[in-house]
């Protein structure tokens, strides 16, 4: 008898969430090498155009992630999440779910620190020279934005971190599992979205 080699379609994320997560991810890639390589320059003194652009566009892709997070947010909690495959043990599905939570908490923890800090420095201007509006309650102190940026750097770090596990999780399902756990996210799958209700 034939073994199937693949496991049958499973239910996948909607269109626009799938949208989110991946214009997320690039954010976020983005967000950690532009972060570093402008600390770096920045702690070697070098206070040019090209470091000046990297803070500004830093800054500003940071909130756009902010936003999303909080549209992925609102969407997730009107339409709940696809289930899971039979496939996947019920310890596998609360670790995914967990690790899920996780990610939003640092997606909105990492940009909201992000803007605390700028806001304390104060440094609020972004592409064009525009400024983002003042993080409310939080005062203009060094000390405090330093603590701040300290805070934000090391969370951006662990999320950068989670985010190579779940990447390489994704593969796993996608090449050795074979489970249509990676298809529920892919932006190319036809068909069936199904979020729950
Ligand atoms: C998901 C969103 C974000 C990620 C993943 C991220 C990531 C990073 C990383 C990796 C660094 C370098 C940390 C280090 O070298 O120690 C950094 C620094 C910085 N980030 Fe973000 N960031 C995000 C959002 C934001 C936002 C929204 C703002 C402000 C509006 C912001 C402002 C800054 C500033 C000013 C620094 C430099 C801090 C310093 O000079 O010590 N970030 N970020």
């Amino acid at each position: 008898m034939d073994v199937p080699r693949t496991a049958p379609p499973q239910a996948s994320y909607p269109a626009a969430w799938r949208a989110l997560h991946w214009a997320t991810a690039v954010a976020v890639a983005a967000l950690l090498t532009a972060g570093l390589w402008m600390t770096a320059r920045g702690g070697a003194g070098i206070w040019d155009g090209i470091t000046n652009t990297l803070y500004a566009w830093h800054k500003a892709i940071g909130i756009c992630v902010l936003l999303l997070t909080a549209l992925r947010i609102a969407i997730r909690l009107r339409l709940g999440v696809p289930p899971y495959p039979q496939t996947l043990s019920p310890t596998r599905r609360r670790l995914a779910v967990a690790l899920n939570h996780v990610f939003y908490t640092l997606l909105v923890a990492v940009p909201l620190l992000g803007w605390a800090g700028v806001t304390a420095y104060p440094a609020l201007v972004t592409v064009g020279g525009v400024d983002l509006p003042a993080m409310p309650l939080v005062p203009q102190d060094s000390a405090l934005a330093a603590r701040l940026f300290g805070i934000h750097g090391t969370l951006a770090l662990l999320l950068g971190a989670l985010a190579a596990g779940h990447a390489a999780m994704a593969l796993h399902h996608l090449f050795a599992a074979r489970d249509g756990v990676f298809q529920r996210m892919w932006p190319g799958r036809a068909g069936a979205s199904n979020g729950q209700g």
